[in-house]
């Protein structure tokens, strides 16, 4: 049985996903939920679900070991990012090679990078009038969404789409794809 650990900074409707898909699953359970932010609604979807949780602050990720060492203790296979907006040290990648994986809601490497998240992205997809987006799953390494490329999957964007509408249909495509890549991740 592996151990995922999730990193969520906010709402987690991703971290609930993955949750629940391994579940039910022998391969692997989601053995903790990390975030940074003390009223995140993802520790209330990991609280239902009875996940543990782990609420870490700056110092703990880039001035200590405290994240590394955590992470090391419950024997976490894989480490997973799903709306967590810190950028990961490179001590956190050294101890974790190629066990980290990102996702990003647009066709990197178009509109990614520092401070593209969130609604931000989209509307940058609807003023560059693309005809596409989707989602982007991928290693991570030290620069915001530069990592080697594990998936992509696309969904159409129309001229009567709005940033909201672009969103949505981009979360669909999350909520489908990501716990099946890290299935076939960890089965590697
Ligand atoms: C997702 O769009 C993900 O691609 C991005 O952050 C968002 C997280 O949403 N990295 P949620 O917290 O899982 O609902």
């Amino acid at each position: 049985m592996k151990r995922i650990a999730v990193f969520a900074s906010g709402s987690g409707s991703n971290a609930e996903k993955i949750i629940t898909y391994f579940q039910d699953k022998p391969i692997a359970d989601v053995s903790l939920v990390v975030y940074n932010k003390p009223d995140a609604f993802v520790l209330e979807r990991a609280k239902k679900l009875s996940v543990p949780t782990l609420l870490i602050n700056k110092d703990d990720l880039y001035e200590s070991d405290e994240v590394i060492n955590q992470l090391k203790d419950q024997q976490i296979d894989l480490i997973v990012l799903a709306g967590f907006l810190w950028l990961i040290p490179k001590k956190l990648i050294k101890a974790f090679p190629e066990k980290i994986i990102n996702i990003h809601p647009a066709l990197l490497p178009r509109f990614g990078g520092k401070g593209m998240y969130g609604l931000r992205v989209h509307q940058a997809v609807k003023e560059a009038n693309d005809t596409e987006t989707g989602i982007t799953i991928h290693y991570v390494n030290e620069v915001y969404d530069a990592g080697t490329i594990i998936r992509q999957e696309r969904v159409a964007v129309s001229e009567e789409d709005t940033p909201t509408t672009i969103a949505q249909k981009v979360q669909q495509l999350e909520h489908q794809y990501y716990p099946e890549v890290i299935e076939s991740i960890l089965q590697k």
